[in-house]
């Protein structure tokens, strides 16, 4: 969180961006009165965005609601596919460009929406050849190339449960996944290209399948689509299978599958305050309709748009903004594979010139990059298609938040600051473009049909403490993979019948909403969730350690980057060495993006007398502040050796 004198600052916010006019006039949403209308019925205003959408059968109760448990649109049939493909290419917009993927080379491809919908019938073939059948899960571990898109929707289309993991996760963290999941079949691919290098993504799947007793068959994507430029792999006869191959032998023709509303959508493992990720759950009917109306309201999305969301789909804003709300809507979607600076720091700007994008999403991390890289990078590129600017996945700053405007949005870009999370499934906080004033730091108020308040521990409304989401909405998770009472624990054991995400927040004199970051033991590092248990567990797997202690540390660029605090065994000193072994098993363990920035040895870590490793005296150190109240601490002397410590390393 924010320090305090940091807070006041932002509360003082008093630059404000009314919606330019034009915008308005234009906008999906420009009558103010959808907030009270919304209020007023929410089972009104939300069945009304449902019944947008194409049902094979029509639900006879919109909410059910025993909390923690909803349903919606209960007794509904929908097929998430067919409404995000079919539905279009039925309408007569089968020739409309879906997908245009350009790969970090250089090399693109697009499909039309009948080109997708043709690709997605022929693979949910191929995977019910291999046995795959409705609720059975399937485990996703692919670049950012649209066979991830394909995958997802041959998934649903059939009914299969998806399971995607980030590529950049390694293999502990995929078998992990696998497993808690019981997996029946793995999709991956020969590797993926990332600053100018391939990530090995089979030969890493290899080693995770080794420990992933239930994935009896792996499906492998040639990233250049066949084997005339694919990375060498093991395929492993009886288990593994080219894409191609099966694409070839299968047939396109492959009718839907109608599902229940409820009937599980996917699983997305997102790190919690344990070292065990949880799998987040999804349904079907709720789901797409709150993602569906999201985009088509926050995002302003029109025909001639061309949309572009630079998330991975292998993070809940992949699944919900590059492929199941955009598609759903129609929508013209940019996607694209590698860094923002291969092959040099202009590639997204090139990129938005090229495909002429009008709407554009990134993470404030990302802006802070761009920002540090200089103005000449975007100003190399016309950026005047442009009309409408999106972030997500951590706090922004003012200063990142103007530079976007104006650097990027030429002034005349409302921006969206859209706060949600992997167990919300679609932006719950945000401004509406065309009716929005903005204010340079704020995700401003709920949108309509969802209720957000701020709560003290007791649960009654307080201008600074917790964010609580007050009343349900479509596409809520439903629960935590297989593990029920943490899914009430996690999120419903705080207030009755009240949500609580884990963030801090304030309210302003205009009632609009500060969010300051996580309330609990996860971090935020360049918008990914980080366990701190999960580092530490890492951590302590590694034979020299005995304990450890992990603590966000602000950071620039990334937001919060990971300091680690490490009591190695009697025998064994610290060294630079051991340090990068350390930074280096967290990687192997969990994936790069997990790797400490700052690892310091100390012989003991401050603890309570009752135990508790005090963090927030770790977090001063890390971050050189002076240290605040010791008097709890069993041993104080501990904290001035460790200062000593970090100070010196400093120097
Ligand atoms: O702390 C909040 C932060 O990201 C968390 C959710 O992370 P994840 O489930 O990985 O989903 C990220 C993408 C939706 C939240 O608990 N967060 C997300 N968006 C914002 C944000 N914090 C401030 N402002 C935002 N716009």
């Amino acid at each position: 969180m924010s320090d305090a004198g940091e807070l006041d600052a932002l509360l003082h916010e008093d630059r404000r961006f009314p919606p330019p006019g034009v915008f308005t006039g234009q906008a999906n949403c420009n009558d103010p009165e959808i907030y009270d209308r919304a209020a007023g019925d929410p089972e009104a205003y939300w069945s009304g965005w449902a019944s947008e959408l194409d049902w094979f059968e029509p639900w006879h109760t919109v909410l059910d609601w025993k909390p923690p448990h909803a349903k919606w649109f209960v007794g509904g049939k929908i097929n998430v596919a067919h409404n995000c493909l079919d539905r279009h290419v039925e309408a007569g917009r089968g020739d409309r460009t879906a997908l245009i993927w350009e790969g970090e080379p250089g090399d693109t491809r697009t499909f039309s929406y009948a080109e997708l919908h043709r690709e997605v019938s022929q693979f949910s073939n191929a995977l019910r050849g291999l046995g795959v059948e409705k609720g059975d899960r399937v485990t996703i571990y692919l670049p950012m190339i649209p066979e991830a898109a394909v995958a997802m929707l041959a998934c649903t289309r059939i009914g299969a449960i998806h399971s995607v993991v980030f590529g950049g996760f390694s293999p502990d963290s995929l078998a992990d996944r696998n497993n808690d999941a019981e997996s029946k079949v793995l999709i991956t691919a020969d590797g993926g290209w990332r600053r100018g290098s391939v990530v090995p993504l089979k030969a890493n799947a290899d080693v995770a399948l080794e420990q992933s007793p239930t994935v009896t068959n792996v499906v492998v994507v040639a990233r250049g689509g066949d084997l005339t430029d694919h990375t060498p792999v093991t395929m492993k006869e009886g288990r593994d299978h080219w894409y191609h191959d099966l694409m070839a032998e299968s047939s396109s023709d492959c009718p839907a599958v109608q599902m229940d509303a409820e009937d599980t959508l996917f699983i997305l493992y997102t790190s919690g305050t344990t070292g065990k990720p949880k799998g987040v759950v999804h349904t079907t009917g709720g789901y797409l309709t709150q993602t569906y109306a999201t985009t088509k309201t926050v995002f302003d999305l029109k025909d001639d748009d061309v949309y572009w969301c630079t998330a991975d789909v292998g993070w809940i804003t992949g699944h919900s903004y590059i492929v199941y709300g955009p598609l759903a809507n129609c929508a013209q979607v940019v996607m694209y594979e590698g860094a923002p600076d291969t092959p040099d720091r202009g590639r997204f700007w090139q990129l938005c010139e090229k495909y002429g994008v009008t709407i554009f999403y990134t993470a404030p991390t990302a802006i802070r990059a761009f920002m540090r890289w200089g103005e000449e990078w975007p100003g190399k590129a016309d950026l005047s298609s442009l009309r409408l600017l999106g972030t997500v996945g951590e706090p922004i700053n003012p200063e990142a938040w103007m530079w976007y405007h104006e650097v990027i949005g030429g002034e005349r870009c409302p921006i969206v600051d859209t706060w949600w999370q992997t167990e919300t499934g679609a932006i719950m906080i945000s401004p509406l473009p065309g009716l929005t004033v903005t204010k340079p730091g704020t995700a401003t108020r709920a949108l309509p049909g969802i209720e957000a308040a701020i709560r003290d521990e007791a649960g009654n409304d307080t201008a600074a403490g917790y964010l609580a989401i007050t009343t349900p909405w479509p596409s809520m998770l439903r629960t935590v993979w297989g593990d029920e009472e943490r899914f009430k624990e996690t999120y419903w054991s705080k207030w009755r019948n009240v949500y609580f995400p884990g963030d801090g927040a304030k309210v302003d004199e205009d009632g609009y909403l500060w969010i300051l970051g996580r309330v609990d033991d996860v971090l935020n590092v360049a918008g990914h969730r980080i366990g701190t248990m999960e580092v530490e567990s890492a951590l302590v797997d590694h034979p020299s350690v005995v304990e450890s202690a992990v603590v966000g540390k602000a950071h620039e660029i990334k937001g919060e980057s990971i300091a680690a605090f490490v009591t190695l065994k009697e025998d064994i000193d610290g060294s630079d060495e051991l340090m990068s072994e350390l930074r280096n098993h967290v990687g192997m363990k969990i994936g790069a993006i997990a790797k400490p920035e700052m690892v310091v040895f100390t012989a003991e870590l401050p603890k309570t007398r009752s135990g508790k490793i005090m963090r927030r005296l770790l977090r001063d150190i890390a971050e050189g502040r002076t240290i605040g109240d010791t008097t709890t601490l069993a041993d104080p002397a501990v904290v001035k050796k460790l200062q000593a410590m970090h100070e010196g390393d400093e120097g």
